[in-house]
């Protein structure tokens, strides 16, 4: 089983190249570590009433926490698979865990994918996101319209505003981001796995740019 990893800012569209991915490539499976908590949250797991109150406020859910989560999600993983991991490390201890996970399940990481997106862009990404109540699928007010206004063009569930997209939580979640997360780019450079992705522009050349660096 191969990993992969998604690194990026909020907004930067970690979640919008992972269903892309995997809906060129069956053998791609995505792990989409926010969807997973805030179903959760919704089906009130103990996980998900351990995780609403950091989620609420912008905060990282803590490690353990997280690592069980995706843990269990590579431990059905199937083998000659290639696995993307949205939002999965976000710190250097989850790193560290994610390496135990990877060796308990004989798996490799092969490379750690970072989209670079203007803070400018991440806001005007961020406050335009429309989700699905139903689905999950993800809409911007100008990028990606739904065909009917907000309503899902798959399975017509009403489309809203994340609760943690409101611009305060936003901006705490981008100051997380660069006190956590930002530092797992010299990490994973060391090891020679870290490559860089320009995030802006359209998804489909996003995707294509990904998409050229892992094969
Ligand atoms: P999570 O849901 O992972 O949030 P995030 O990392 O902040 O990322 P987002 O989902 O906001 O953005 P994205 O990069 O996926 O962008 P998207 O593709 O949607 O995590 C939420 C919370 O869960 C965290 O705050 C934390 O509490 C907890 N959590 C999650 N993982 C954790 C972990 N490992 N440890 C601890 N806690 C954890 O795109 C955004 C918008 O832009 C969309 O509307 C999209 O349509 C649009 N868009 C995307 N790309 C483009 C493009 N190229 N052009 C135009 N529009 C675009």
């Amino acid at each position: 089983m191969d990993l992969l990893v998604l690194l990026g800012a909020p907004g930067s569209g970690k979640g919008s190249v992972a269903v892309r991915l995997a809906a060129l490539n069956p053998n791609i499976k995505i792990v989409v570590t926010g969807d997973l908590l805030r179903e959760a949250v919704a089906r009130g797991t103990p996980l998900g009433l351990l995780s609403a109150g950091y989620m609420r406020r912008g905060a990282l859910v803590p490690d353990d926490m997280v690592a069980q989560l995706i843990g269990a999600q590579l431990a059905e993983g199937k083998s000659g698979c290639r696995y993307v991991l949205d939002g999965f490390p976000r710190t250097i201890m989850q790193a560290g865990l994610l390496e135990k996970i990877a060796s308990a399940e004989k798996a490799t990481l092969k490379a750690v994918i970072k989209l670079e997106v203007p803070e400018a862009v991440l806001l005007e990404r961020l406050a335009g996101r429309r989700v699905c109540t139903e689905c999950a699928r993800v809409y911007h007010l100008k990028t990606l319209r739904p065909k009917v206004e907000n309503r899902c063009d798959v399975c017509n569930g009403e489309l809203v505003t994340r609760e943690d997209d409101k611009l305060e939580t936003v901006k705490k979640r981008l100051k997380v981001y660069v006190q956590q997360t930002l530092n797992l780019v010299d990490y994973y450079e060391s090891k020679g796995l870290l490559r860089r992705i320009d995030g802006s522009g359209l998804i489909d050349d996003v995707v294509a740019r990904v998409v050229q660096v892992i094969e």
